[in-house]
């Protein structure tokens, strides 16, 4: 009997110990360290690199950032541009092609643009299939870039305007010569063609920067997916496709309202 009890203390022991290694694991799991893990086999855990904005003695001009090199496509585009392609032509996906199918294609991806009679035309629709997690990147991509100016309804009063209109008040020196950001769901925007929205987020339009470095080919058509959004669900009708007497009498306002612009400015 009492060599029983002794025998079942020895395996409960042995069986609390199996445990130890799972609760040495849990708690590895669980703690957290700033210290790098430890690494057996190194492979490239460690490796020299620059941070952004650093200064490199390997080239001739200093910098350890590399500019673009003129006539090329940075590599992020070029795979975008793929992506996009693949998803306009699953079929030459399936055959393994990555290179552009046509001119044609790449034109209105890249640049917005479809050739009509040997001339450039901007693309009145979006060249990518449509889909919610398509236009939801939009939305994302544009809250990120687009909002401080345009703000998240697009109506061109976001934080950077603000703190203008604040400056303006206050009569700062600094208010400078700031130009507000256009409406976005004004009639002027729903009637810009969709390539030609894009080609604003790629090269810019007046004051407006190009965000061509920042923001990969097809994010900008997400964008503009995403802007056509903003205006339909605050029923933006472009003025070409009201019917032809409000659209004279809009003419005739929007002619009075600059004109009355106009007046001010010069008093
Ligand atoms: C730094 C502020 C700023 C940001 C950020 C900005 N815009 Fe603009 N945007 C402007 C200004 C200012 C104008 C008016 C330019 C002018 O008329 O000179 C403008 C004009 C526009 C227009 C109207 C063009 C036209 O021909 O009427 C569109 C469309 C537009 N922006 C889209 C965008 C989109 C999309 C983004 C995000 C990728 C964006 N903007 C980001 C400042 C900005």
């Amino acid at each position: 009997m009492k060599r029983k009890t002794r025998n079942v203390y020895i395996y409960v022991n042995i069986g609390l110990a199996a445990l130890v290694p799972f609760g040495l694991i849990c708690l590895a799991r669980h703690e957290r360290t700033t210290t790098p893990r430890w690494a057996i086999i190194q492979d490239m855990d460690k490796q020299p690199y620059y941070k952004p904005q650093r200064p490199s003695k390997l080239f001739a001009d200093g910098r350890a950032m590399r500019p673009h090199i003129p006539g090329t496509l940075a590599q992020q585009d070029f795979i975008f541009v793929n992506q996009a392609e693949v998803r306009v032509h699953p079929k030459t996906w399936a055959k393994g092609h990555v290179v552009l199918a046509s001119k044609k294609v790449y034109d209105s991806v890249l640049y917005g643009q479809k050739l009509v009679h040997g001339q450039g035309q901007w693309l009145t629709h979006i060249p990518i299939p449509l889909t919610k997690r398509f236009v939801e990147r939009g939305r994302t991509e544009f809250n990120i870039f687009c909002e401080p100016c345009h703000g998240y309804n697009g109506r061109g009063n976001g934080p950077v305007n603000r703190w203008d209109q604040r400056l303006r008040k206050e009569g700062s020196p600094e208010a400078g010569t700031w130009v507000p950001p256009s409406n976005l769901l004004g009639p002027g925007v729903a009637y810009l063609s969709d390539g030609l929205i894009y080609n604003v987020i790629a090269n810019g339009v007046g004051t407006m920067a190009s965000y061509k470095d920042q923001i990969p080919v097809v994010d900008r058509w997400a964008i503009v997916s995403y802007v056509r959004a903003l205006e339909k669900s605050q029923k933006v009708v472009p003025v070409a496709k009201l019917p032809y007497p409000i659209r004279t009498r809009l003419k005739s306002l929007t002619v009075k309202l600059n004109a009355k612009g106009k007046k001010k400015k010069k008093s």
